[in-house]
């Protein structure tokens, strides 16, 4: 970690009321060392909200297991922070379970969701004898089947569940509902079905249920609903198909406050929704509460992530609308484009003006839909000023792309006045890594 030397001077106070400052730093010392478009991640933000899902669990009183789901952003430095705050790591594909291992991470803590693994990956996640795989469909049942028979290893797994809980959110990020792609489907009697069909397999060892009904939800009582529904099953197939429930899983999916028009639960509302009505539904029948997990990546990282772009070129229309351009966009945040997600902003480098403008943020790449902002009031914004926008810390970095061979931003970690680059900025060079051969003739 490095310090800046103008934040250890006697200036610090007076430059904090210009400037944004995170954690410690301030916004355009970031900038000039590291440059722009640069994701700034405040680290105790993110080790808070850790910090406050165990307290939460502990004030309810329940057994808890809390697994970081790195789709989120996922660095080896990152993963790194989860481990030493004692979470278990949520992975979807070989490529996240390989930055785990990297990092270090023990893989018995890892565990594998996917709704269409490969054999490859599955081999992988055996392999490196992962803590969990959450089975999804038929067709992975059997080829996890003929890998552990193959390799003569055993793995914990759970069974997904589509609980048939509509939520209100973007419909590309619910997934509870009956007609999803995810999970075996509650209704229909395919999890009593799965359940049979992994008993042949007496490598596989089924620790529980797990289902999650999706991304950015502001109400409790949809995670109430599936608490509900996934400890009703658990006592059923207890009953019918003496299979004990080790671990019931509730996914991830605690919405957070992109804007002022946002009005997220408090975490501790969600764990205790889905802790009283898992814990109510048991009892009613004399049981315990099994282990509860959950799997939170947003509502982990997204608050502490600031991404600081470079103010370049306007467009005014008169009596229509200005644009204001930045040097990044879409490629290192699609979630407008995508869900129509909405942000805020600041000027960095002049905290105090006035507001004086209302403004649209477009980014830089050849597509109208490339927007950072529609509407929203700031200072004059000036070439050559800084623009940071709030709240980008969960699935920005993780969903951006190369679109017009623009290269990735760089991602610094910021923790009491010092900083860590934790990904570099892509270079030139980097996006030719792929490609292998300019020779018109080698066809082969
Ligand atoms: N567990 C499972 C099985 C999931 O599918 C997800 C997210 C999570 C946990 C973590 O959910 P979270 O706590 O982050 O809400 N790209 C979208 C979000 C997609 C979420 C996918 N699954 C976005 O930018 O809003």
């Amino acid at each position: 970690m490095e310090r800046s030397k103008l934040h250890s001077s006697a200036n610090e106070t007076l430059l904090s009321k210009k400037e944004l400052m995170i954690g410690g730093l301030s916004a355009s010392w970031l900038a000039e060392k590291y440059g722009t478009p640069l994701i700034v991640y405040d680290e105790e933000k993110i080790r808070n909200q850790i910090h406050d899902y165990k307290q939460a669990f502990h004030e309810v009183q329940a057994d808890f297991r809390l697994a970081y789901a790195c789709k989120a952003f996922c660095s080896t430095y990152m993963c790194q922070i989860a481990q030493e705050e004692g979470l278990w790591l949520d992975v979807v594909s070989g490529g996240e379970l390989f930055t785990a291992l990297k990092s270090g991470f023990q893989p018995n803590h890892i565990l594998m969701h996917g709704n269409n693994k490969t054999k490859e990956e599955l081999e992988f996640a055996v392999t490196s004898q992962i803590g969990l795989i959450v089975v999804d469909n038929f067709h992975e049942i059997e080829v996890l089947g003929e890998i552990l028979n193959r390799t003569g290893q055993s793995i914990d797994i759970m069974i997904r569940v589509s609980p048939g809980v509509d939520v209100h959110t973007h419909d590309f990020i619910s997934t509870g509902q009956q007609d999803s792609k995810f999970g075996f489907d509650l209704y229909s009697g395919q999890v009593e079905e799965a359940i049979i069909a992994i008993k042949k397999y007496h490598r596989m060892r089924l620790m529980g249920i797990h289902a999650h009904i999706g991304s950015q939800i502001f109400d409790a009582e949809g995670f109430g609903v599936a608490a509900k529904r996934m400890a009703d099953l658990s006592k059923k197939i207890e009953r019918e198909l003496d299979v004990m429930t080790h671990i019931l899983n509730l996914g991830g999916g605690l919405g957070i406050r992109y804007t002022s028009e946002d009005t997220p639960m408090p975490l501790e509302t969600l764990v205790e929704e889905v802790v009283l009505a898992a814990r109510k539904a048991y009892e009613s029948d004399g049981l315990s509460l099994p282990l509860i997990m959950l799997e939170p990546g947003r509502s982990i990282v997204a608050e502490a992530g600031t991404t600081i772009y470079r103010v370049g070129s306007r467009k005014e229309i008169p009596g229509l609308r200005t644009y204001v351009a930045v040097d990044g966009g879409m490629t290192d945040n699609p979630r407008l484009a995508l869900y129509g997600a909405k942000y805020e902003a600041v000027i960095a480098n002049k905290m105090n003006a006035n507001k004086e403008e209302l403004v649209s943020i477009a980014g830089k790449a050849c597509e109208s839909g490339d927007m950072l902002i529609w509407d929203i009031e700031l200072p004059k914004a000036e070439p050559g000023d800084l623009l940071a926008v709030f709240c980008t810390g969960a699935y920005n970095y993780s969903m951006a792309s190369n679109y017009n061979r623009i290269p990735r931003p760089a991602v610094v970690f910021v923790r009491e006045g010092q900083s860590k680059l934790v990904l570099r900025r892509e270079t030139y060079d980097d996006l030719l890594h792929l490609e292998m051969n300019t020779d018109f003739s080698s066809f082969s």
